[in-house]
C-alpha cells in the first residue's frame, strides 16, 4: 500500500473514532457530573491530561502569547479555560464535527464568542490566512502516522512556539492503551526521546525542550 493512501486511511479512522467518542470524551472534564469512583479513577489514570495542559497554560502566560491555535481541540475545554483565565484569543480546529459542536456550545453558553473561534477541518488541509503566537496540540500528535508533515504545516503559521504532547512508549500504562485503541480501530503511535530528537532534527529544528511529564512528553519548539 502506498504511504499517502495509508496516511489517509488512518486519518479517516481517527476522525470516525473521535466523532463518535465526542460526548464521552467531554465528560472527562466535567468533574461535578462524575460519580466518586470514576472521579478517583480519572484523577489517577488521566492525571497527565491535567499536567500537560497546566504546563501549556503556564508557557502561554509567561511568553505573553495572545493569539493561540489549538490543533485537535476536541470539545474546546482548554480553549475555554485559556480565554477565560489567560485572556487570550484562541482558535480551535478539529476534524470531528461532534467535537466542534460541543466547543461552540461551550463558547456561546459562556459568552466567549469574541475570544473563541472553532473550525471543523483536518489541520493538514486547512489554509489559515494569519499566523499565531503559540500553537499547541494535546493528545493529538500520537494519531498522526507522519508527525513531520504536521509539524511542517504548523511551522509556517507560528511565530513563537509550538507545544505538543506525545505519549511515552516505555510507561506501565502503555500496553493497556495500545490494546484499547486497537479494539477501537483507532491507530496511535508512542514515542521515546530519541524518536522525538530524530523528527525535530530531520526538520532542522534545534531550539526545543522535551519536558518529561511521566506518561507524556511535552515538546516545546521555540522560534
Ligand atoms: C484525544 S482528543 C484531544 C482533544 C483535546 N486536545 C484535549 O486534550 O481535550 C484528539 C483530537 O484530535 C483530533 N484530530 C485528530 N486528527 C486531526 C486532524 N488531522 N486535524 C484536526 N483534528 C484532528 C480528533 O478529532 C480529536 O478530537
Amino acid at each position: 500500500m502506498n504511504s499517502i493512501k495509508k496516511n489517509e486511511e488512518s486519518a479517516e479512522a481517527v476522525k470516525f473514532f473521535f466523532d463518535g467518542y465526542a460526548e464521552k470524551f467531554y465528560s472527562i472534564y466535567l468533574e461535578d457530573q462524575k460519580n466518586p469512583f470514576i472521579r478517583l479513577i480519572d484523577r489517577y489514570l488521566r492525571y497527565s491530561m491535567f499536567l500537560r495542559f497546566q504546563k501549556v497554560s503556564e508557557i502561554i502566560k509567561s511568553t505573553s502569547s495572545s493569539e493561540v491555535l489549538d490543533v485537535g481541540c476536541g470539545p474546546g475545554w482548554h480553549d475555554f479555560l485559556l480565554a477565560k483565565y489567560n485572556n487570550v484569543n484562541v482558535t480551535g480546529i478539529d476534524v470531528a464535527p461532534n467535537m466542534i459542536k460541543i466547543s461552540r456550545k461551550l463558547s456561546s453558553e459562556n459568552n466567549m464568542d469574541t475570544k473563541l473561534e472553532f473550525i471543523i477541518a483536518d489541520i493538514m488541509d486547512y489554509q489559515f490566512d494569519r499566523d499565531f503566537d503559540t500553537i499547541f496540540a494535546l493528545g493529538v500528535v500520537e494519531y498522526f502516522e507522519d508527525p513531520e508533515s504536521l509539524i511542517n504545516v504548523l511551522k509556517d503559521i507560528v511565530s513563537k512556539r509550538i507545544l505538543f504532547s506525545v505519549p511515552v512508549e516505555n510507561h506501565w500504562l502503555t500496553p493497556q492503551r495500545k490494546i484499547r485503541y486497537k479494539f477501537r480501530n483507532c491507530p496511535l503511535w508512542f514515542y521515546n526521546k530519541s524518536r522525538i530528537n530524530d523528527i525535530l532534527t530531520n526538520l532542522s529544528l534545534s531550539n526545543y525542550h522535551i519536558h518529561d511529564l511521566g506518561r507524556d512528553y511535552l515538546v516545546e519548539i521555540i522560534f
